[in-house]
């Protein structure tokens, strides 16, 4: 039977993102069966890759790790015993395959000594004989032309399998790796995969999940008991356990209105200044409390009794470590936070707010614009759209105004290494409505694009009327409105 390789794999083994696979099996050229690549397709359809080297592969990875600000030290191998585990499996696989291919040569050999005896005795069927004897011959030959690449491939993805797990999620479908020593939800959130979860230190039993199949280690110990029943179901504690092995589970997705209002108490891990009048806040937050929030929301910040709402603008895959962008104005908090707020200084979180996030159809083109510091969620949602990787073009589009193009390396790090991005920089000159004929021009196909603006209301009622009309259904508006002062509309 053809070695066959899950689709998700495939990518990773040719250096190539996950988008770009796809769009290969949408044009026909790389078949699929169910969900998996024949390994002899893959090595036809690229032709020129070498596969002995992962050295592509891998520069892939850190081109996305450097656009995303991930540290490469926390790229690190599995738990030992997970890694044990999988070494085993994997010696144990290939061992079959092992006896398998001599018992495989055994017969071949046989069957060419008895049709060489055929043929040698002559009669009616000798022709045959030595027809198939050389037929058989020339396919062993042919066979080994092809099998160093063949080999190459298999030994990526045996790679492939000791240093991470593929998780398949029911019923939602979509899949993603659990590398290193991440848990099954840390895994998840990283993919931009929002799945439920609430303390993620093992007390609520909040991110419970079934493990259809696969196997799981307990990595963190958990106080939260599940009960008999739940145990032989095959219930388990996503923020506990890593996979051992490719997993199918079933686990629920979050969406707005189920996440809770938090109250977190957070230290201030840097004020960043990002340009004259803009800088960022980053907070982290207790390790028991991470905040749960979707892309595109906002929070209360509270310094020593002075408050401001603000956009989130770092990623939801990492609720401890939590980034909004201030610009100074004659806000108390803004104020305070270009005056004298400090290092370890204590801020309270109080959210999340807002209920425009992240929710386009699969392939549907995604417009983000943000005007000045409209920026903070803009820049959330579409790092989250790139850690789903779902392969529809989007175009980013930014309007510096009077804060100016403050992280403009990072959107340019992000279009280098997603190839479905493509970054543009307006200028703001003749106000709303021109700049709003600006965006409608550069995108030439708003009409049927989903559009996530953020920026002053004249600018997004302005996009909005030219977008809708030019055809965009109402639905695919997004608009969040940046307030002058306190950043959150
Ligand atoms: S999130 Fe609370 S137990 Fe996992």
């Amino acid at each position: 039977m053809a070695h066959r390789i899950p689709v998700a794999r495939v990518a990773r083994l040719a250096g190539l993102s996950r988008s770009q696979v796809q769009r290969l099996i949408q044009a026909g050229t790389l078949p699929t069966f169910d969900g998996t690549v024949d390994i002899d397709d893959l090595v036809a359809v690229f032709p020129d890759t070498d596969w002995d080297a992962d050295g592509e592969m891998r520069r892939v990875e850190e081109v996305k790790n450097r656009a995303f600000g991930r540290r490469l030290v926390e790229l690190v191998l599995p738990d030992k015993h997970v890694l044990a585990e999988r070494l085993y499996r994997l010696s144990r696989k290939y061992a079959a395959a092992e006896r398998r291919a001599e018992r495989f040569a055994l017969r071949l050999r046989w069957l060419e000594e008895r049709l060489g005896a055929m043929a040698a005795e002559g009669g009616a069927e000798a022709a045959v004989a030595a027809d198939l004897r050389d037929w058989l011959r020339h396919e062993q030959l042919d066979g080994a032309k092809e099998s160093d690449r063949i080999e190459a491939v298999l030994a990526g993805e045996g790679m492939m399998e000791v240093i991470s797990a593929r998780v398949r999620l029911e019923p939602d479908g979509r899949d993603f790796f659990v590398e290193g020593n991440d848990t099954v939800l840390e895994a998840a959130l990283g993919a931009g995969i929002p799945l439920e979860y609430g303390c993620s230190n093992g007390n609520c039993g909040a991110c419970r999940a079934r493990l259809v199949s696969g196997e799981v280690r307990k990595v963190h110990p958990h106080d939260f008991a599940l009960s008999a029943t739940d145990k032989a179901d095959g219930a388990f504690l996503m923020c506990s356990y890593t996979a051992v092995t490719d997993l199918v589970i079933e686990a629920g997705t979050m969406g707005v209105s189920d996440i809770p209002r938090q109250i977190i108490p957070t230290r201030v891990r840097a004020v960043e200044h990002l340009g004259e009048d803009v800088a960022a806040l980053h907070l982290t937050t207790p390790r028991s409390q991470r905040l749960r929030f979707l892309a595109g929301q906002t929070v209360t910040l509270d310094a020593g009794g002075v408050s401001g709402r603000y956009y989130v603008a770092s990623c939801p895959c990492d609720g401890r470590q939590v980034t909004v962008h201030v610009r100074r104005t004659n806000d108390p908090f803004a104020r305070r936070v270009f005056a004298d707020l400090g290092h370890n200084e204590d801020v309270t979180i109080d959210g999340p707010g807002g209920d425009v996030v992240y929710d386009s159809v699969l392939g549907r083109k995604l417009v983000f614009v943000a005007w000045d510091d409209g920026f903070a969620p803009i820049g959330s949602l579409v790092q989250h759209a790139l850690s789903l990787d779902e392969g529809q073009p989007m175009r980013l589009l930014r309007v510096a105004d009077e804060v100016g193009l403050y992280r403009d390396n990072q959107c340019r790090s992000w279009a280098d290494a997603y190839d479905t991005l493509e970054y543009t920089v307006l200028s703001a000159e003749g106000g709303a409505g021109a700049v709003a004929d600006r965006v409608a021009a550069a995108c030439g196909d708003i009409a049927v694009s989903d559009v996530y603006a953020a920026g002053p209301k004249a600018f997004l009622d302005a996009l909005r009327g030219r977008a809708v009309g030019l055809g965009m259904p109402e639905g695919a508006w997004h608009g969040l409105v940046m307030d002058r002062d306190s950043n959150a509309g």
